[in-house]
């Protein structure tokens, strides 16, 4: 059989994402649905993603809402729906509504993720769902004073016993029902379930699919990044936001301040989001991270000693071209520093050349703050820049680190595709790799 053109992107799609499997092997996510996700058209496929996920040996922990079925449930009741301050008021007679519902949204997802039909992604998965008493709830109690009554909150997560269905690989699949030692069930928030399941387990990610393909800013631009403290910013000024993200970007804040890696916000109506975010490197959705953006800024006269003291023993190691102090200083502007608690361990430069070509230079992160994200984080400050200042295309010159930057999305070029000024100035001797990435 011959290759053909899908063959060669199938063979060097299936190469490229070989990293991540390895990197995600054995790491906690903790995947977050609402109800309306389970109600698209999209909820099969996503059964097929987990299946996939769970398969490449992450423990996975699924939590799952049911606030559409419930309403249908109260509906065919007669039972009005009312919500104080974002949580239902839950009387008994809801409580009975959500506890029907959210029991059949459970047993459905069970069951789409016990599939095995030989014609489909599933075909030979031997996924174990196991659900339980996990979680335990507390009342609200009388919130402005209207009575929540079983409306709840999370008191505790069980996290030694997720942790030892997780080793055993099962899959955990949680809901937002919360009994309580008193024998009582309390209703409680999927995305709080959530929230809390990843804090107790400092999982690696927290994914929340949400009902638009991320946070947007107010010209509707997808974000595809952002800290703790750009979020919470956000969500004070922003009114643009879908229904989904206002309520779950709190605890993405939240957790991501506390022990979570990372939380992403994705759509669930793009077929295979969860497997793009994941596995791609520029990702899907918006991704919140907890370095607060004071840790990233631009440069200061103040800073050239600390910059010097980082990059000297890199030059010197011969990792990094040698810049003329008095150049440093005059070029001062084009850097961005990464501080941690205050000290700078990591830097990185934008140089414009004609047209819209920009090179990458100079990034450098103190080898005692290596494999922290920090110099991602430095390379996309400086793609940001880049864009903002209308750049196409970022070059980069590299002697021993080619293929962090091919992960990050660059591609090796030659010499002759350098822009010209940039050509002229190749140095032949120390042989740099060049690699260029079109934002
Ligand atoms: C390249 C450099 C900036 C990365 O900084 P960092 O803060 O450790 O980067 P991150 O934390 O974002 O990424 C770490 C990941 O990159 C990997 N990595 C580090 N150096 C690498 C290299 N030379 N080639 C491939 N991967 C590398 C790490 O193993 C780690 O992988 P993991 O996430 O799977 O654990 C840092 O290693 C450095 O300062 N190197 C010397 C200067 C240099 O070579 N600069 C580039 C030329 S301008």
């Amino acid at each position: 059989m011959s290759d053909t053109p899908y063959d060669d992107h199938f063979v060097s799609w299936f190469r490229a994402v070989t990293p991540y499997i390895n990197a995600f092997r054995g790491k906690t996510f903790v995947i977050a649905f609402g109800g309306k996700a389970i109600a698209s058209e999209f909820i099969k496929t996503l059964a097929y993603d987990v299946n996939l996920l769970a398969s490449l040996g992450i423990r996975l922990v699924l939590v799952h809402g049911a606030r559409p079925q419930i309403e249908e449930e109260l509906r065919e009741k007669n039972i009005e729906s009312k919500y104080h301050r974002g949580y239902r008021v839950t009387d008994a007679a809801t409580l009975d509504c959500v506890l029907d519902a959210v029991g059949s949204v459970y047993l459905e997802i069970e069951a789409l993720l016990s599939q095995g039909l030989p014609n489909t992604p599933m075909a030979n998965s031997r996924i174990r769902v196991i659900g339980g008493n996990f979680i335990t709830g507390q009342p609200i109690g009388v919130l402005d004073g209207i009575d929540m009554v079983y409306a709840g909150k999370v008191r505790k997560v069980d996290a030694e016993g997720i942790n030892a269905q997780l080793g055993l690989g099962n899959i955990v699949l949680l809901n937002c029902e919360g009994p309580s030692p008193t024998g009582e069930i309390f209703n409680l928030q999927m995305e709080e379930v959530a929230e809390a399941v990843a804090v107790g387990l400092r999982a690696d990610k927290l994914v929340y699919l949400t009902d638009s393909p991320g946070v947007s800013d107010q010209s509707g631009e997808l974000l595809d990044a952002m800290t703790a403290d750009e979020a919470s910013q956000l969500l004070r000024d922003a009114d643009w936001l879908s229904s989904d993200i206002v309520r779950y970007l709190p605890c993405a804040v939240r957790a991501s301040r506390s022990a979570v890696g990372r939380v992403h916000l994705i759509g669930y109506a793009q077929d295979g989001a969860l497997l793009r975010e994941l596995f791609t490197h520029d990702g899907v959705g918006t991704v919140v991270t907890r370095e607060s953006l004071e840790n990233i800024r631009e440069a200061k006269p103040d800073d050239i000693a600390a910059l010097i003291a980082l990059i000297e023993p890199m030059e010197q190691e011969g990792i990094l071209v040698h810049r003329p102090r008095e150049l440093l200083e005059r070029e001062l502007d084009r850097f961005s520093i990464m501080l941690h608690d205050g000290i700078i361990v990591g830097c990185a430069a934008l140089y414009p050349h004609a047209g819209d070509e920009a090179e990458l230079a100079c990034l450098a992160v103190n080898p005692d703050h290596r494999e922290w994200g920090y110099g991602e984080q430095l390379m996309k400050r400086i793609e940001q820049r880049a864009r903002k200042a209308g750049i196409k295309r970022l070059f980069v010159l590299t002697t021993r680190t080619e293929h962090w930057f091919v992960e990050r999305g660059f591609r090796l070029g030659t010499v002759d595709d350098l822009p010209a000024g940039k050509k002229e100035m190749y140095n032949y001797q120390r042989r740099s790799k060049v690699l260029f990435k079109t934002l």
